[in-house]
């Protein structure tokens, strides 16, 4: 077992964690204060958001350098120091690369948009005409450079412009960018967006339109023949030898191909697919008003299928992000209780196979933001989503319902530390509102009551990190047609251990002779029943 395997990872979105300075955003040297904090939850790594010079059109995945910090979060010396604080604590620091687009401000883009014929000319997309291609963000993935008198092409925001993967020169700059971090002794890279790197031939031969409107550019692009080429080559120049660990986030490879990608045959350690998360939406395209209603066999299959195919490697299990709305308002059924709801997501989160990524403020349990007007929102995509739902005939308060429900800024609300004004994230005035819920919900309060979800947090971290039975164990699924209860086994010799939660406001019976032999070892209601109350959630040894 590598160390990645054996302790959870923390997500840390530095501009929302601990503002030091008081300028309203979050900064290194805040999450250097908070080491201490993340080692009390038992991880091995701490995966930082972008932290790279940005114009912040995207909060920090439009990079306009990649070797150097962006001054709003501090300095490379602070950095450095980071990796240092962190390795005397048993963690290590993973950086997000960004390397399917820059920002419309990174000085190679400024010099491939000057002429036609500049060294840089061709490590973009460029062409004369458009496809009716939508952007993940909406609109038009194709936009006019009056300089050039052509199109580039992105795939997000127009201040996000495509790299051209086919040009060696680039695939170089972006090893070297990524060599420079594990000069400085990093832990692994989160890869964003990778399957978009490859564009399909026909595209590269000639523009193609879809039939009708505007049409998705996932849908175009995601995961096209031959992108494991590039990836393989990637690993080759730059990963091989490290130890280090990689997670590409991949929108659009399903659990059937993840061996392609994980493991022996792969080319990264882990990968982040969608499918339990983006459930609601058809082939992956995030159109929030469009979500459909699943079932949650369904929604277990998800998981078993993506647990089954990586038997054989590994899996970053997650419920939340910095692109995810909270977890506890998405998988369970409106008037849960959420206290309940935060355990029963974390016993899953702690006890399926794989590296539980833990996203800031999870392990606190709370829910989603209540902003008012869509102008309260910060997040591109929030607009985006919101205009789109607009142009297709919604009235701006069912737009709003979607956009409560969806959001990335949801995730993105300061963290919650105590109390005090601004929930002692800042002594100014932060980027984003403070949870209107953080006088009841902060590590303060929950650091001090032995029930919270923090110290549930904690308790579960500890019995992973300390029973190899929950790191390897084997997983298999029981009663997978089940409509109220998830209930799984992880097994490793003649040790057998069994994770059972009631996705229902109701009581429910467990099936006749499950609990036979079963010791409770940890749970979300305290005593023990032959059901389950409900959303509870239990461990059971056997
Ligand atoms: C995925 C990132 O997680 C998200 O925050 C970002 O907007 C897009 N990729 C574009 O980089």
């Amino acid at each position: 077992m590598e160390w990645w395997q054996k302790k959870s990872v923390y997500q840390i979105y530095p501009k929302s964690f601990l503002d030091t300075t008081g300028n309203g955003v979050g900064d290194l040297r805040g999450v250097i204060k908070k080491l201490d904090y993340v080692k009390s939850l038992g991880a091995g790594a701490i995966w930082l958001t972008p932290i790279y010079i940005s114009p912040m059109i995207d909060n920090g995945y439009d990079i306009a350098d990649y070797t150097a910090i962006d001054p709003r979060f501090g300095t490379l010396e602070d950095f450095d120091e980071l990796i240092r604080e962190a390795k005397s604590r048993g963690i290590r620091i993973v950086m997000d690369l960004v390397y399917n687009h820059t920002s419309d401000k990174h000085a190679w883009f400024i010099e491939s948009k000057s002429s036609r014929d500049n060294p840089k000319a061709d490590w973009y997309i460029w062409r004369d005409d458009k496809t009716n291609w939508r952007s993940i963000f909406g609109g038009s993935a194709w936009q006019w450079c009056e300089e050039r008198q052509q199109y580039y092409l992105h795939t997000f925001a127009k201040e996000q412009p495509d790299l051209n993967w086919e040009n060696p020169d680039v695939r170089r700059a972006l090893y070297d960018a990524t060599n420079f971090w594990l000069d400085r002794g990093v832990g692994g890279f989160r890869i964003d967006a990778i399957v978009y790197i490859k564009k399909p031939r026909k595209f590269i031969d000639g523009a193609i339109d879809s039939e009708d409107g505007m049409s998705s550019i996932h849908n175009m692009t995601a995961a096209t023949d031959g992108i494991l080429d590039f990836l393989r080559e990637f690993k080759r120049e730059v990963f091989d030898g490290c130890d280090i660990f990689t997670v590409a986030e991949a929108n659009g490879v399903h659990p059937e191909n993840l061996s392609d990608w994980v493991g022996e045959r792969g080319v990264f350690d882990m990968l982040f697919e969608f499918s339990h998360v983006n459930i609601m939406f058809n082939r992956g395209v995030e159109i929030w008003h469009r979500a459909q209603l699943y079932k949650l066999s369904e929604w277990k299959k998800t998981l078993t299928d993506s647990q089954l195919a990586t038997r054989e490697s590994w899996y970053p299990i997650y419920f939340e992000n910095h692109d995810r709305p909270r977890s506890i308002d998405t998988f369970f059924p409106s008037g849960t209780d959420k206290i309940l709801a935060a355990k029963a997501l974390a016993i899953i989160l702690f006890t399926l196979r794989g590296t539980p990524f833990i996203y800031q403020g999870e392990e606190l349990g709370f829910g989603n933001a209540e902003f008012k007007s869509v102008d309260d929102y910060d997040d591109i995509s929030t607009r985006g989503n919101y205009n789109l739902a607009r142009a297709d005939g919604l009235s701006d308060k069912q737009a709003m319902k979607f956009v409560r429900k969806f959001s990335r800024d949801n995730a993105r609300t300061p963290m919650q530390w105590d109390s005090s004004e601004n929930a002692g994230f800042t002594s100014g005035e932060a980027w984003l509102p403070v949870h209107e819920d953080f006088k009841i919900c902060n590590v303060e309060i929950e650091e001090r009551d032995d029930n919270s979800v923090l110290n549930f947090y904690r308790r579960l971290s500890a019995l992973r990190n300390s029973n190899e039975v929950l790191i390897s164990g084997d997983y298999e699924e029981l009663y997978p047609n089940d409509e109220e209860l998830y209930i799984f086994t992880r097994t490793l010799g003649a040790k057998k251990f069994m994770a059972a939660i009631n996705f229902t406001t109701h009581n429910v019976d467990l099936p006749a002779q499950i609990l036979d032999g079963a010791k409770k070892i940890i749970g979300n209601y305290a005593d023990e029943k032959n059901y389950l109350r409900p959303t509870e959630a239990a461990i059971y040894e056997f």
